[in-house]
């Protein structure tokens, strides 16, 4: 059995088609190696698939999918079920990024039992390697708890979605002292409780600079500053797909949007005037047949 082990991994070393799926520990070794961590999110298997082919270490299906797949205002009315669609989905479509799903507003609120059970429905239902939820101090018994049932953890604090209502809006956090010794505890108790890594969201980066310098796991920023391990962004945000606001942390790598709005309207004006489709876009058939038909 071991020996077997051994093999397997000697031949994924000497490049062989074997395709590994990256794990917390590549997660952690990047950390260790000074090398920087790249997660993106997607929600669908066409995605997945071009976020895989390249090459980044992590997939996060997050329950931004509220916003930017199925037009919430928030993440709030996001549920179970359509975390574990959407995390299927993605997990089809990739084989090397670790995927990590996003446990929704209330799926971790109510009980240690529920929330451990639908931590455990994204791993055994969603097909997905780990989880992330967000909080601190006052999540640690849960995840502990989901913890102890084997599924690794993503944290996540600083602007943390979910908790939108409770400040008032989506602002910074970690400004003044207060907050900002509360974000350095919230890494330092998640950390001890065994999560494998950290997302920063909206905290300055001077302060994501100093967590990611004390912390053991990598810190994953999103409007944290370039001094996290690694870097998380909402694919439609990075991808220029997004009508609306767009946060200032955002960097737009491409502009897809109205490059896919030319797309649609030169397809309306082609079947409108009937140049599409050609004939380059048509089967034949044999005029013999075609005369022997009526
Ligand atoms: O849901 C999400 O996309 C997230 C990222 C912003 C980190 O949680």
């Amino acid at each position: 059995m071991l020996m077997g082990m051994k093999n397997r991994t000697k031949r994924i070393a000497e490049g062989d088609q074997i395709v590994a799926r990256v794990t917390t520990a590549t997660i952690r070794d990047k950390k260790a190696k000074n090398d920087k961590i790249t997660m993106l999110t997607s929600y669908d298997y066409g995605m997945a698939v071009l976020v895989d082919q390249a090459g980044i270490d992590m997939i996060l299906v997050g329950d931004s999918v509220g916003n930017v797949q199925l037009g919430y205002e928030n993440t709030l009315a996001v549920t179970m079920d359509d975390m574990v669609h959407h995390t299927r989905a993605v997990v089809r479509g990739s084989k090397h990024a670790m995927v990590v799903a996003d446990m929704p507003f209330l799926s971790y609120h109510i009980s240690i039992e529920e929330a451990v059970r639908n931590a455990g429905r994204l791993i055994q239902e969603g097909g997905a390697q780990a989880v992330k939820l967000e909080g601190g101090e006052e999540r640690l018994p849960v995840v502990q708890a989901i913890l102890n049932a084997e599924i690794p953890i993503v944290g996540h604090i600083g602007l943390t979605p979910q908790s939108v209502n409770q400040f008032g809006g989506f602002k910074v956090q970690g400004k003044d002292l207060e907050t900002a010794r509360k974000l350095i505890r919230d890494a330092k108790l998640l950390e001890e409780a065994g999560v494998f890594s950290i997302v920063l969201e909206g905290v300055p980066g001077p302060l994501a600079a100093k967590i990611t310098a004390a912390a053991t796991v990598p810190t994953i920023g999103i409007g944290a500053g370039k001094d996290c391990d690694g870097q998380v962004l909402v694919i439609n945000d990075m991808l220029g797909i997004n009508q609306g606001h767009i946060p200032k942390f955002v960097k737009r790598f491409a502009d897809l949007g109205p490059a896919i709005l030319e797309a649609l309207r030169d397809y309306k004006s082609e079947v409108e005037e009937g140049t599409f489709p050609g004939p380059e876009h048509s089967y034949t058939i044999k005029d013999d047949v075609l005369e022997r038909l009526y």
